[in-house]
């Protein structure tokens, strides 16, 4: 039996997914019952992204985009702008949709089980990217590709150790932490990991923890009410550059050098934080890798045939240093 796409019209399936971006998106037959589409061009991804709130995101979105024009898949495109429940829709949409392969950058860990249960009974593979989720049944989709969250927070607690080694010793080290959007995995990862490595170092202590979303001017507003509580400060963890460049103009607002009075320590390795990383402006950039494009096309392909998949892919990842030579390091592309 030959089933017909569900949507009589593409102006009705803009409305549903709320779509910021798609492209030739037709109308086709899906395959025999219990066959795969074998036909590479008539792959149909759904892909839920969180948003725009950084240049790393926005990164993000042009690989997912630029990689699926390149391998020939018909993207759906949906923008959350930061709300778990405009990714849940746009999940259904793309199940009434019944295209060939879903995948999703979760916004937070939990709250997924539902919808993708659905997306189960529908018969269509789902791929989690970036962010991880955290669910009982595992069986609910079919892997991840993204980032390594506690690595990350690890790498940040191992420059603070190298770092602090080569320092006279003191007294303790007062750690502010801005983390990224609460319950998301890139949050929690990251704070897991620093934790792990610092707990048997005693002299490190977290003095305050706060979110600041992954934004910049949340990092900016934190950082100025951080610097008017605490009058000593030996170090910033921060989750991502955005919050970080925040946190550098309310510095220099105050007459404060960023990189020398306090130390900083960054993720993502946008261009600008690595700019910062020259000036002596930060001391520590661990990469997040936002090119994630064309794996996801890879693993969809896979998906779309039937193919297994692996459970789980971390995309590669470097930590730049301030007493690195980065003159020859290529433009980030973000
Ligand atoms: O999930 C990855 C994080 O999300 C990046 O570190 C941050 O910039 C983005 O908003």
């Amino acid at each position: 039996m030959t089933v017909k796409r569900g949507f009589q019209s593409i102006g009705l399936l803009l409305f549903f997914c709320g779509l910021a971006a798609f492209t030739a998106c037709q109308k086709r037959e899906k395959p025999e019952e219990g066959g795969v589409s074998t036909d590479h061009k008539g792959i149909i991804l759904g892909f839920s992204q969180i948003g725009a709130e950084s240049a790393w995101r926005t990164c993000n979105t042009r690989s997912v985009q630029e990689a699926a024009e390149e391998a020939g898949i018909q993207l759906l495109f949906s923008n959350a702008e930061q709300k778990q429940e405009n990714q849940i829709k746009a999940i259904r949409s793309f199940i009434a949709y019944q295209v060939d392969v879903i995948a999703f950058v979760p916004i937070v860990s939990a709250g997924w089980g539902n919808v993708l249960r659905e997306a189960k009974e529908a018969g269509i593979p789902v791929l989690v990217t970036d962010r991880k989720i955290d669910i009982q049944d595992e069986s609910l989709y079919a892997g991840f590709i993204g980032t390594d969250s506690v690595q990350e927070g690890r790498a940040a607690a191992e420059f603070l150790l190298k770092k602090f080694e080569t320092l006279p010793p003191g007294g303790p080290v007062r750690i502010v932490e801005l983390s990224g959007t609460v319950h998301s995995s890139a949050a929690t990862g990251r704070a897991q990991g620093f934790r792990e490595v610092l707990k048997s170092h005693p002299r490190f202590e977290i003095i305050y923890s706060e979110s600041g979303d992954f934004m910049r001017s949340k990092g900016l507003e934190l950082m100025r009410s951080v610097l008017q509580t605490f009058t000593q400060i030996d170090v910033i963890f921060s989750h991502n550059d955005g919050m970080t460049l925040g946190v550098l103009d309310a510095m220099k607002e105050k007459n404060l050098k960023p990189g020398t009075d306090i130390i900083i320590v960054t993720v993502d390795a946008e261009q600008a934080a690595i700019d910062a990383l020259k000036r002596g402006e930060i001391n520590c950039v661990i990469e997040c890798n936002p090119k994630q494009g064309p794996g996801i096309m890879e693993l969809a392909r896979k998906l779309a045939k039937g193919e297994p998949i692996p459970r789980q892919i971390h995309v590669e990842e470097e930590v730049f240093y301030e007493w690195d030579d980065l003159s020859g390091l290529p433009p980030r592309g973000y």
